[in-house]
């Protein structure tokens, strides 16, 4: 049941640093700082490349696994949603890997892509929820989340999950790969075992993203951007947003602005940042800017060393804990939900059973 909450979405919410918890547990020892992953199909260290394909939230979270993978185990990785993938006829590398990612292990998409990449001789790695699903049945191996039984249709506590998951292969394959150093290895852990209090802490400020959600619950088109792993974020944010609150919202590379999208920004459009001090800050800092000088209305996501420049020109600055670069996606996609959340709650729509979605979409 729902127990004390509203809706199973809000439950779910509220399951994050629980889930992120128990998921990490699985990958991760605490007493020697290291990754340890189930038997992998295949030798990262051999692969020359790898496919990641998924449908949906499931996507944006090989999207993120793909920032990782190619900065801490320098492979390169090639993400495509399973619908485009399946028909794209795409050249697969000998010898090559494949990461498949689905809370269901039954999306028609997923397994489509899936039959394709083992007929193309690829060793698929499945990262589902459901152990006795069919695409971890089919698929070479699977990791699994350790999200349980999710009821609202759109995905929370599976895709932080599903992060969390992404994040323990990518330390790993950095190892194998040799790219990483034990001490790496340490420092990287480490801040992963940090994730689940700190998404505690985050939840903590559900009374100031309600207030955030009432802001944008009056707008008609909402902008989500953010930079590097927080960019399939900001392309999260705006699909729960869209899917349970039916505003439309886009995400965007924050640097992409300047090519079209600032054309839009007016005062009715809530630009909202996912923007967490670090090398890529000064960047996006300054792009807000450039969108507040046209009138656009900024609410941030940042950290307390973001907070005071930030506020120069945004709207509303939310802080969250301050974290290495590493652990910001897992964190930062709680509250673009819990925002997507509050916001659907104002609007009065169903959140758990939005219009037009199936939980499981078994049908091309
Ligand atoms: C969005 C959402 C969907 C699913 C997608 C894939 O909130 O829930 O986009 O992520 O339909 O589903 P699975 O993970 O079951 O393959």
């Amino acid at each position: 049941g729902k127990g004390n909450y509203r809706h199973f979405m809000e439950k779910e919410l509220h399951e994050h640093p629980a889930v992120l918890g128990d998921t990490l547990r699985q990958y991760l020892d605490p007493k020697t700082l290291e990754v340890r992953l189930p038997r992998l199909p295949f030798d990262p260290a051999r692969v020359p490349r790898l496919t990641i394909s998924a449908c949906g939230s499931a996507f944006l979270a090989g999207a993120v696994g793909r920032y990782w993978i190619e900065e801490l185990a320098r492979l390169p990785v090639d993400a495509d949603v399973a619908s485009e993938f399946r028909y794209r006829d795409p050249p697969l590398a000998e010898g090559g890997a494949a990461i498949l990612v689905s809370q269901s292990g039954e999306t028609a998409d997923t397994m489509a892509a899936l039959r394709l990449l083992k007929a193309g001789g690829q060793k698929v790695l499945s990262v589902v929820n459901v152990p006795e699903s069919s695409m971890a049945r089919e698929s070479d191996g699977a990791v699994l989340t350790v999200a349980g039984p999710e009821i609202g249709v759109a995905s929370t506590k599976a895709f932080t999950a599903q992060l969390a998951v992404m994040a323990c292969l990518a330390i790993g394959f950095g190892r194998a790969r040799r790219e990483l150093s034990t001490l790496d290895e340490g420092r990287l852990t480490q801040a992963l075992l940090e994730v689940p209090s700190q998404a505690a802490q985050i939840l903590e400020q559900d009374a100031q993203i309600r207030d955030l959600a009432a802001e944008v619950a009056k707008a008609r088109d909402v902008l989500f951007l953010g930079r590097g792993s927080l960019y399939p974020i900001a392309l999260e944010g705006a699909l729960k947003l869209k899917e349970i609150s039916y505003i439309h919202a886009e995400g965007y590379a924050a640097g992409e602005m300047k090519h079209g999208p600032i054309a839009l920004i007016d005062s009715a459009v809530p630009v909202i940042a996912l923007c967490p001090t670090g090398p890529l800050f000064e960047k996006t800092a300054s792009n807000l800017q450039e969108a507040a000088a046209r009138g656009g209305r900024i609410m941030a996501f940042t950290d307390a060393d973001g907070v005071a420049p930030l506020s120069r020109f945004a709207e509303h600055v939310i802080e969250l804990p301050k974290v290495g670069a590493f652990s910001t996606p897992i964190l930062y996609a709680i509250p673009v939900q819990l925002l997507a959340y509050h916001v659907a709650v104002l609007k009065g729509t169903d959140v758990d059973q939005p219009r037009n979605l199936a939980k499981s979409v078994t049908v091309e």
